[in-house]
């Protein structure tokens, strides 16, 4: 049985899974990221996590790296990341492959947690797809007919980075206004802050606190709108919506639904796709990694 490796570089943890063809795990490994580090730092920290994950399962024939930021059209580098500052046009391939010895492909993040939801979870029964992780940053991917969009220079489906907002909120991009400020984990704890400061806005939405509820409500009401610009472009079945913030999922989604069919308006509401969240949690990343790698490494 040939495992592949899948490591989903996140901004707090480096998370490893050894996958096999049918999308089981078999092995699992976690390491903090030194995400204020050198490039070399994080390179060590991946490292690492393969070397633990390869001591008990040693049939490893290749990896797949997920990573936040822009990956460039060579797949074998990371041309920017927000999250990562140290990461400018970033070899980041040449490196680990020689240190390994093994075979690599490269993904952006959210495209690798969205290859799993369409491979083995919330989107195995769809042929296109779009898909959203709201985390504190917000990743997008879009699977059409079948096939992961990546665009002429490999940065198809940056969801979280479209505007909505004309001179909105500062953006951690260097643009204003992106949808990644109105629906992410930072967004959600910036409105909280502003009408219930100190409080866990998530366990007071749970409790049935109407103003916690008005916070999700409104991110539901920013993610229906933009997504509404995702339907006009790609026409997708199925959203898929994961990242930590999708804890929230059922104090959202139908606001996202509903006002996504208001964006539309009479003549494209039939657009609106349907909602799903993610049924892989944190796996999503690790397992649609490993699986490029198995078909493309
Ligand atoms: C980045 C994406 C990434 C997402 C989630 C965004 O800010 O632009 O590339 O997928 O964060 O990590
Ligand atoms: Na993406
Ligand atoms: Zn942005």
């Amino acid at each position: 049985m040939t495992l592949t490796l899948g490591i989903d570089i996140g901004a707090t943890s480096i998370k490893g899974a050894a996958v096999t063809e049918s999308g089981e795990v078999v092995g699992r490994d976690v390491q903090p990221t030194p995400s204020a580090g050198s490039s070399a730092d994080i390179e060590d920290a991946i490292v690492a996590c393969i070397a633990a994950l390869r001591s008990s399962l040693p049939d490893v024939s290749s990896v797949g790296l997920a990573a936040a930021g822009w990956i460039g059209p060579d797949r074998r580098s990371v041309v920017f990341s927000a999250n990562f500052p140290s990461w400018r046009q970033e070899p980041l391939l040449d490196r680990l492959e020689q240190r390994t010895g093994l075979a690599m492909v490269l993904e952006n993040d959210a495209n690798a947690a969205a290859w799993g939801e369409y491979r083995f979870g919330a989107g195995a029964a769809a042929t296109s797809m779009a898909a959203i992780t709201l985390g504190s940053g917000v990743g997008g991917a879009l699977i059409v007919n079948g096939e992961l969009v990546r665009g002429h220079q490999g940065a198809a489906g940056e969801i979280g980075h479209s505007v909505m907002i004309t001179d909105g909120y500062p953006c951690a991009c260097g643009r204003h206004g992106c949808m990644e400020n109105y629906v992410s984990g930072r967004s959600i704890n910036r409105r909280a802050a502003a009408i219930l400061p100190g409080a866990d806005v998530y366990e007071l939405a749970r409790a049935g606190d109407e103003r916690a509820l008005g916070c999700y409500l409104e991110l539901g009401d920013y993610l229906g709108r933009g997504l509404a610009n995702v339907a006009m472009l790609v026409n997708p079945q199925l959203v898929v919506i994961s990242g930590g913030v999708s804890d929230a999922y059922d104090l959202f989604a139908e606001q996202a639904q509903r006002s996504m069919r208001s964006e539309l308006g009479a003549y494209w509401a039939g657009l609106t796709p349907e909602f799903a969240a993610g049924t892989l949690a944190a796996d999503a990343g690790p397992l649609g990694a490993a699986d490029l790698a198995r078909h493309q490494a």
